[in-house]
């Protein structure tokens, strides 16, 4: 099958023929029908967040599963399913104490057994984050699958398994943002443009959305943003204070930059909450300003948006279909798979708000 492999960081992903293996027990072989391209991939690509390498990045997709391993039951032949990359076991501490989105049990580079299913002639090459939809099949663990209906365009919902997850759960799931709450997104990208939407999905009626990128504020509108500021000519906290008042009931970070997460931090109001969404360079330390704490503002972090993805997924698929959550608006590009490398450049130059690969 084809697939795009990364064997160095800094260096394009390299497109050529891999060899799959067979499901074996638990696990589920899928055709690939769609996969976006998330900042999060350009993260490992660049090596700020270190991976095994060689990998088959990529980790939001959707497909039909083509073959069962034994003893599945989650799933069947010819069901269409969005790929999560935790895969809660549902028996870990984490799971059953209701964090599934921190499942313990979640192999990142390999299947459950610590094998991949994966290789190039007698080289192995790592699954990434259990999920690797930059090819034309994956193999993934049963519980990475949610089988949605099947009258969802897959190119369409496969969003949901990474950016829509992550952005609108942040809101819902994480944060629990109220009708007639005032939010501000700080960075309008695949994930901050689904807060958005999660806030607008929440009830909140104040909604301020900031970036550099003029072409991302304007879809942040269509999104539900009923403010933007374009943080390269104001001074977005000085405007969220502006706009709001005191400052904002809840702000959020989805750009992964230390320093915004401070400036997300100063432009919650006392009482508020900031949530840092972004991936930040590994470890990278977080400063905020002391008073902020001292007027009961909180600094929450939020992982895969709180996701319950067997709950979650096919809601936000449901959502889509009656035309209330927007995935058509997110979609700027699509590439077939020898386009990936296209698609990251376009990344980069902030030219999209999400491009997705078509097999
Ligand atoms: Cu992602």
């Amino acid at each position: 099958m084809k697939a795009a492999v990364l064997y160095e960081a800094k260096k394009p992903l390299v497109l050529e023929d891999v060899e799959i293996g067979e499901p074996k027990a638990g696990e589920v072989l899928v055709k690939v029908a769609a996969a976006g391209v998330c900042h999060s991939d350009l993260h490992f690509m660049e090596g700020s967040w270190p991976f095994p390498l060689p990998a088959i990045l990529g980790h939001e997709g959707a497909g039909v599963v083509e073959r069962v391993g034994e003893g599945v039951t989650l799933v069947q032949p010819g069901d269409h399913v969005i790929l999560t990359w935790v895969a809660p076991c549902g028996q870990c501490r984490n799971c059953v104490r209701g964090k599934p989105y921190l499942c313990a049990s979640n192999p990142a580079t390999s299947m459950r057994d610590g094998t991949t299913r994966l290789k190039k002639g007698d080289q192995s090459i790592f699954h990434f984050i259990g999920v690797s939809s930059f090819a034309q099949y994956l193999v993934a663990h049963e519980t990475a699958m949610v089988k949605v209906r099947a009258d969802a365009p897959l190119e369409k919902v496969a969003l949901i398994g990474c950016g829509v997850m992550t952005g609108v759960g942040a809101v819902v799931n994480t944060a629990k943002v109220e009708m007639g709450s005032s939010v501000a997104v700080f960075g309008c990208g695949g994930v901050g443009l689904n807060v958005i939407q999660g806030a607008n999905l929440a009830g909140a009626t104040t909604i301020i959305a900031v970036d550099k990128f003029d072409n991302k504020l304007e879809i942040a509108r269509k999104l539900g943003a009923t403010h933007v500021v374009n943080a390269s000519n104001e001074d977005p906290v000085a405007k969220v204070r502006e706009i709001t008042g005191a400052g904002a009931d809840y702000t959020f970070e989805v750009i992964g930059i230390p320093e915004v997460v401070a400036q997300a931090f100063d432009a919650a109001g006392p009482g508020g909450t900031a949530v840092m969404v972004g991936m930040p360079p590994i470890g990278a330390p977080v400063t905020v300003n002391s008073l902020g704490l001292f007027q009961g503002k909180t600094l929450q972090g939020a992982y895969y948006g709180s996701a319950r993805v067997r709950i979650d997924m096919p809601a936000l698929v449901d959502l889509y279909m009656a035309g209330k959550l927007k995935l058509d608006e997110l979609i700027t590009r699509s590439y077939p798979l020898e386009g990936i490398n296209d698609a990251f450049e376009a990344m980069k130059k902030g030219q999209v708000a999400r491009s997705i690969i078509k097999f």
